[in-house]
C-alpha cells in the first residue's frame, strides 16, 4: 500500500509503484486540470508541486508528473493546480489574467504550479529566480511576453514576503489555501515502505521517456529519495556526491558553490527546473548518453565511481574507464553506483565548463565539454578534458592531456593541443550538426575554456 497527501486528500493505493502520477491523478482521480501534453518532460503542462517533509517542514519542488512514477512521490504531499485553487484568483493566476498571460489556457496550469513553486521557495525573489522556475514550461500562444510582465508583477509583490516563516504570509495572501497549515504534521504521521524491485528508478526522466509502457509496469526499487545516496560531502581533501543527489541539488550546493562559483550558470543550461529537481547524476551516467551534461562535467574532474554489488562487494572504477563503447558500460547486471567522488580543488585550480545547442536552453547539445587544470608556475601541473556529442561515447580526451601535462600554459602549446584534441574524435553528422561543424566547435570551445 502506497500512501501519499493529493492536494488535501489523504491517499491509499494499491497501484503499481512505478505507474506514472499523471495518469493517477487525471484518471484515477479525475483531476483534469493537470494537462497531458508531451509526456516527455518537455512542455511543462503536468507539472505538479512534489512537498518533502525535511526537519518538521514542508519543502515543495516542481516536477513533470509524466514522468513521476508512484515510487517517487509516496509519504509526500502532491500539489496540483486544483489544490492550489481557492475562492479567489491567488496572486499568480491573476498577474497572469490581467497581463494576458494566458490565452488558450492549456499550458496555464502548469505556469501556475511553477511560478507557485517560486513564491514558496526560499531561494532569492528576483526576477531571473522567477523566470528559471519556468523553464521547463512551454507555452504556444502567448508569445511569453505577456507572461514575462505577470512574473515581474508576482516578484514585485513577493518582495513583502518574511524570510522565515512564510508560511502563514502566503495563506494571508491568498497564494495558498488554509489546509496547508497542517500539511507537515499530516506527513509526520505517514507511513512508508521501501518498494523492491530489480529495476533502478532514480528521477525517472530517461527511463519514461525511452521505455514509458514496459517501466511503468516494472517491479522496481525508487533511488531518488534513499537518504543513504543523497548526500554531498566534503573530508580529508574529498569531495564525495550520492548517486541519487539531483542536478539542482548540485547546482545550489553550498560545497559546489564553493569551489565553483559559476556552477549556476553552466547547470541552468541543463534540461529544466522542474527535470533538474529529479534527474540524478548516477541516472546520467548509466544512461550513457554521449553528451550527458553531468558525465562531461564530472569526467573533467577525473571523478571516481563507487559501485557495489548486491552481495555487498565493492568495487571503485574511473569515470573515464566506465564507458566501453555506445550504451556499454563497465556495470555488472547486480552492481549500482553508490556514490562518485573527486580530489578537493586546491588554490590553483581551474575549471569550465561549456554547452552549445540548437536553443539555448531546455535542449540537449550538439557539443559540450569541460576542463579542469592545476598551475604552478605557469606549468600545467594536470589537466583533464572531456566533451559530449563528438563519438559514440562521453569522451574522455587522454592524449591532449598526455601532451599537456607538464608544459607551460601559452598560446603555441595550446594551439598545438588544439590539433591533438580534434584527432582524437570522430563525430557524426545529425540534426545537430555536420561532422565539420562540431570539430570547429570544439576546438572553439577549448579555446574558451583558456580564455584564448
Ligand atoms: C525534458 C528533458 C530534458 C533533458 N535535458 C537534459 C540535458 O540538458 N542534459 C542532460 O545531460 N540530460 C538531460 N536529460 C536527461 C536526464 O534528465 C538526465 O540524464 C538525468 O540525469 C537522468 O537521471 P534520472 O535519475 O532521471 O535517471 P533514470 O531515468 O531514473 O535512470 C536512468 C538509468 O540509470 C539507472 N540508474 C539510476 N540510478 C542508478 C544507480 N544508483 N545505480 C545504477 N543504475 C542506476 C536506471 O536503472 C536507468 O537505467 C533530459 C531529460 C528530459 C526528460
Ligand atoms: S506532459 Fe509535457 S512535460 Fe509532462
Ligand atoms: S496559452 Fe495556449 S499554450 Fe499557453
Amino acid at each position: 500500500m502506497l500512501q501519499f497527501i493529493l492536494n488535501n486528500k489523504l491517499i491509499k493505493t494499491e497501484k503499481n509503484a512505478s505507474s506514472i502520477l499523471l495518469d493517477f491523478i487525471r484518471y484515477d482521480q479525475h483531476l483534469k486540470g493537470t494537462k497531458s501534453g508531451c509526456r516527455e518532460g518537455d512542455c511543462g503542462a503536468c507539472t505538479v508541486l512534489v512537498g518533502t517533509l525535511k526537519e518538521g517542514e514542508t519543502e515543495y519542488k516542481t516536477m513533470t508528473s509524466c514522468l513521476t512514477p508512484l515510487g517517487n512521490i509516496a509519504g509526500k504531499h502532491v500539489v496540483t493546480v486544483e489544490g492550489i485553487n481557492g475562492q479567489n484568483l491567488t496572486p499568480v493566476q491573476k498577474a497572469l489574467d490581467e497581463h494576458s498571460g494566458t490565452q488558450c489556457g492549456f499550458c496555464t496550469p502548469g505556469f501556475v504550479v511553477s511560478l507557485t513553486a517560486h513564491a514558496i521557495s526560499k531561494n532569492k525573489n528576483s526576477i531571473e529566480a522567477a523566470n528559471l522556475s519556468v523553464s521547463g514550461n512551454i507555452c504556444r500562444c502567448t508569445g511569453y511576453k505577456s507572461i514575462e510582465r505577470a512574473v515581474d508583477d508576482i516578484v514585485d509583490n513577493l518582495k513583502e514576503k518574511p524570510k522565515t516563516a512564510s508560511l502563514n504570509w502566503l495563506i494571508k495572501h491568498n497564494y495558498l489555501p488554509e489546509y496547508f497549515k497542517d500539511i507537515s504534521k499530516r506527513l509526520s504521521e505517514i507511513i512508508t515502505k521501501n518498494q523492491k524491485g530489480k529495476k533502478i528508478i532514480g528521477g525517472g526522466t530517461d527511463l519514461y521517456v525511452q521505455k514509458p509502457d514496459v517501466t511503468s509496469d516494472t517491479e522496481a526499487s525508487f533511488y531518488l529519495n534513499k537518504n543513504e545516496y543523497k548526500e554531498i560531502l566534503e573530508k580529508d581533501g574529498i569531495i564525495t556526491v550520492g548517486a541519487s543527489v539531483t542536478a539542482n541539488e548540485i547546482m545550489y550546493s553550498k560545497i559546489f558553490n564553493k569551489y565553483f562559483p559559476k556552477i549556476k550558470d553552466w547547470f541552468k543550461l541543463i534540461s529544466s527546473e522542474q527535470i533538474r529537481n529529479v534527474g540524478t547524476v548516477a541516472g546520467n551516467f548509466v544512461n550513457a548518453s554521449p553528451i550527458g551534461d553531468l558525465t562531461i562535467f564530472f569526467l573533467a574532474l577525473n571523478a571516481e565511481l563507487n559501485l557495489k554489488s548486491s552481495k555487498g562487494k565493492a568495487r571503485k572504477i574511473a569515470l573515464k574507464n566506465f564507458y566501453k563503447g555506445y550504451k556499454t558500460l563497465d556495470l555488472q547486471k547486480d552492481e549500482i553506483i553508490e556514490s562518485l567522488n573527486f580530489n578537493t580543488p586546491k588554490n590553483n585550480f581551474n575549471f569550465n565548463f561549456e554547452k552549445v545547442s540548437k536553443r539555448t536552453f531546455l535542449d540537449i547539445a550538439s557539443v559540450n565539454t569541460a576542463l579542469s587544470y592545476t598551475l604552478a608556475k605557469n606549468v600545467i601541473e594536470d589537466i583533464h578534458i572531456s566533451g559530449g556529442g563528438l563519438a559514440a561515447i562521453p569522451k574522455y580526451f587522454d592524449k591532449t592531456r598526455n601532451f599537456l601535462k607538464g608544459k607551460e600554459l601559452n598560446t603555441s602549446n595550446i594551439n598545438e593541443a588544439s590539433e591533438i584534441l580534434i584527432s582524437e574524435v570522430s563525430p557524426i553528422s545529425d540534426i545537430r550538426g555536420s561532422k565539420e561543424y562540431k570539430s570547429l566547435l570544439l576546438k572553439q570551445l577549448f579555446f574558451a575554456h583558456f580564455e584564448i
